[in-house]
């Protein structure tokens, strides 16, 4: 099959995710080994977004394949209601790591799955039904987990699932809560305390959170307001979810993102860096008091593939590799080099109006002017944009173009080198951006 008969015909019998599919150019891609991706006619792209903010370990390791072919040899798939060897494995290497008192968990196969299960766990264990959540938002493509998304994903989801009532988080995109974190956090959450007041904390089971906003800004909260926020949920006897499907599995330079603001959430859903997407596999990470009532009490929901034996062995494989080869303190050393890269862009380029980065966690801004307007529009998409992400890929490196920003999320196992070879990439095609900048 030639290239283009392979695009031919995945445009031709698939339907492509938040896109009309006629307009969509797929990236034809054959192989994947470490930070690089491979196509048929040859070429070579860096994969500066780790493909979905998802392959922390990189593509293609060798133990992690060949933990899924010992899998695949001794046991693929048997009732969620089973007992397995590498269900028992996972489990209790999870509950030695995974930080404070979570030590049980449900699999599902995906972070929206983790979501969904996440939203009934609550709803079931408080008898409350209202979920809070926040504007700048993602949190998964179901029903459910779109109408607690706060991005304009949400708005297509005509009439969407009742019982979702959303607040502006510390970093609103143009309204400001104060100049330093410490009164950011204050007057935030003064607002949600109201918030809550409004409506009825009785009737409120939980506030989900991305732990570092991701899609939305890669946006770590401020200074206090982790604590701050876990402090006055607590004093309504509402529960704090971290949804660490992006953020979790040493994105940020820590295992999970909560440790940046030392808490520990009663609920942490995960999935993409589980299993650094070698298959699909999703948890709903429980606190011991949650746990402790589905022992008592029936849980209400189920999956035919729930705690799928390959997808065991895999995120087995998948976590050891994460934590023997040291990536999760690698992200963090990188993410220094980042944040100087990052900076000296900024510096360099007209276009670029600033960026951040927590670990290998990171997006850069660009803009149109010097008042710093943003090269397009919230929620729309700009030529000037395309045209830079065409000229990266030219030059050998993909990354995510979202509005106006675009995204630096390597692979959690890329060196010094391979980081500076890439934001030279990035530094040449800026050149785009600088020609529409206005002045
Ligand atoms: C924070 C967050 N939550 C949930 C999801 C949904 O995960 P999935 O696409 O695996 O359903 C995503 C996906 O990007 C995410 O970034």
């Amino acid at each position: 099959m030639t290239q283009d008969e392979m695009i031919d015909a995945c445009l031709k019998h698939t339907l492509y995710s938040w896109a009309a599919t006629g307009k969509v150019t797929p990236l034809p891609i054959e192989r994947a080994e470490g930070i690089y991706l491979y196509g048929p006619n040859g070429q070579k792209w860096m994969d500066f977004n780790s493909q979905l903010m998802s392959v922390n370990i990189g593509h293609s390791h060798p133990k992690v394949v060949q933990a899924i072919k010992d899998q695949a040899d001794t046991l693929i798939y048997t009732i969620p209601g089973s007992a397995t060897k590498a269900r028992a494995e996972l489990a209790t290497r999870l509950a030695e790591i995974v930080p404070g008192n979570i030590n049980t968990f449900f699999f599902t196969l995906s972070g929206a799955e983790s979501n969904e299960n996440a939203i009934k766990a609550v709803r079931q264990y408080s008898g409350r039904f209202k979920i809070l959540s926040r504007y700048r938002s993602y949190h998964g493509a179901t029903n459910a987990c779109l109408s607690m998304t706060g991005d304009p994903r949400r708005n297509q989801n005509a009439g969407g699932a009742p019982g979702f009532v959303h607040v502006m988080d510390p970093w609103p995109m143009t309204f400001s809560w104060g100049e330093t974190d410490e009164e950011i956090t204050r007057k935030n959450l003064i607002y949600l305390e109201e918030v809550i007041q409004y409506n009825g904390p009785e009737t409120i089971a939980a506030m989900f959170i991305e732990s570092v906003t991701g899609t939305n800004g890669i946006l770590p909260p401020p200074k206090g307001y982790l604590k701050g926020l876990r402090a006055l949920l607590d004093k309504y006897g509402i529960l704090l979810v971290c949804d660490e499907v992006m953020a979790g599995w040493g994105r940020t330079g820590k295992l999970f993102a909560f440790e940046h603001g030392d808490i520990v959430p009663d609920i942490v859903t995960m999935a993409k860096g589980l299993t650094s997407s070698y298959i699909p596999l999703g948890a709903v990470g429980m606190s011991d008091p949650i746990a402790q009532y589905f022992r008592d009490n029936v849980f209400w929901g189920g999956l035919t593939y729930n705690a799928h034996a390959l997808c065991m062995g895999t995120a087995l494989a998948a976590v050891n590799v994460l934590m023997e080869e040291k990536l999760v303190e690698n992200a963090a050393a990188m993410g220094e080099i980042m944040r100087s890269e990052i900076d000296r862009l900024t510096a360099k380029h007209p276009s670029v109006k600033g960026g951040r980065c927590i670990g290998l966690f990171g997006m850069v801004d660009i803009q149109k002017n010097s008042a710093g307007d943003p090269i397009v529009p919230f929620n729309t998409n700009s030529p000037v944009m395309a045209a830079f992400a065409k000229r990266l890929l030219e030059n050998g490196l993909f990354t995510f173009i979202r509005w106006g920003s675009f995204m630096c999320n390597p692979p959690l196992c890329i060196t010094k080198e391979q980081l500076l070879e890439g934001f030279a990439i990035i530094d040449e095609a800026l050149e785009i951006c600088d020609a529409a900048f206005e002045g």
